[in-house]
């Protein structure tokens, strides 16, 4: 199966580090002009832009935040300024604020939730308010325009002490389906991949020396996941050899959804 996304235009938000940075470089890879999102870390987001540039591709780094409606309307009208067109969307940006929740502060609960669901639903209206305008571009796609929401295994695994987290992943699951439902007869595709344990910043702790071993205990493919692990999928489910997956969610958790402890047990 050969993957080619160019011509297409790909915006990656939260694209500076970890998942979403490893996906905007095999977006680019694939052949996509690539929008690297970042909101306070600039220099390794314009450091892909001028890696993806120097390799003979198409790149632009654009700071904003993913929470703030203004932010979100000048992200994407200047990745229209710049590209013309946009044909991909991955909505990745999110973060944790960890704290049981007897402890959690609003302000933790907000943040969390801004970013993590209420940033994917800005971003995915403003993707949809261009793919309706656009309709199908023949030649270049079977869809007028796909959505992948990053969601996690904790939408559907409970996390004690990241209350705010897991009920953010909920809420991008039912964002995720309830708006594939309501626009896939546009031939706008919207899907979802949940993440497992994917070494990155954002666990670093767990997945370091002994915590690390312990994390094992969670994923019966006895492997700590990478980056390209994602990225991986989500070129797939950007390209024309997935135009019949909708509304989907994708697991790449190495078996974690499985509830691992309940073999030999229950
Ligand atoms: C979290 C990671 C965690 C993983 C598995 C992800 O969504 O961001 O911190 O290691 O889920 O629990």
């Amino acid at each position: 199966m050969q993957i080619s996304l160019a011509g297409q235009v790909a915006l990656v938000t939260g694209a500076s580090s970890g998942i979403g940075h490893a996906c905007a470089k095999a977006l680019a890879a694939a052949g996509a002009a690539v929008v690297i999102n970042y909101n306070s870390n600039a220099e390794p987001a314009e450091e892909l832009a001028r890696q993806i540039i120097a390799d003979g591709g198409h790149a632009l780094a654009i700071g904003a935040d993913v929470s703030k409606e203004d932010e979100v309307e000048r992200l994407f009208s200047e990745t229209l300024d710049t590209f013309g067109t946009l044909d991909i969307l991955l909505a990745n940006s999110g973060l944790q604020k960890d704290a049981p929740a007897v402890d959690m502060t609003l302000d933790d609960w907000n943040k969390v939730i801004g970013v993590n669901l209420t940033g994917q639903f800005l971003c995915a209206r403003a993707a949809l308010r261009i793919f309706n305008r656009q309709g199908i571009r023949q030649g270049v796609s079977r869809a007028a325009g796909k959505i992948i929401h990053m969601s996690s295994v904790h939408q559907r695994i409970p996390w004690a002490g990241h209350v705010n987290y897991a009920a953010s992943k909920g809420g991008v699951d039912q964002l995720m389906q309830t708006l594939a439902q309501e626009v896939s007869h546009q031939r706008i595709r919207i899907n979802g991949i949940a993440p497992g344990a994917i070494r990155t910043a954002i666990n670093a702790k767990a997945t370091a020396d002994d915590a690390a071993e312990k994390l094992l205990e969670l994923i019966p493919y006895g492997r700590i996941g990478d980056v390209e692990d994602v990225a991986n999928a989500v070129v797939f489910l950007a390209s024309d050899a997935s135009d019949y997956i909708v509304g989907t969610t994708l697991f790449i958790d190495g078996g974690m959804s499985l509830y691992p402890e309940f073999r030999g047990n229950g």
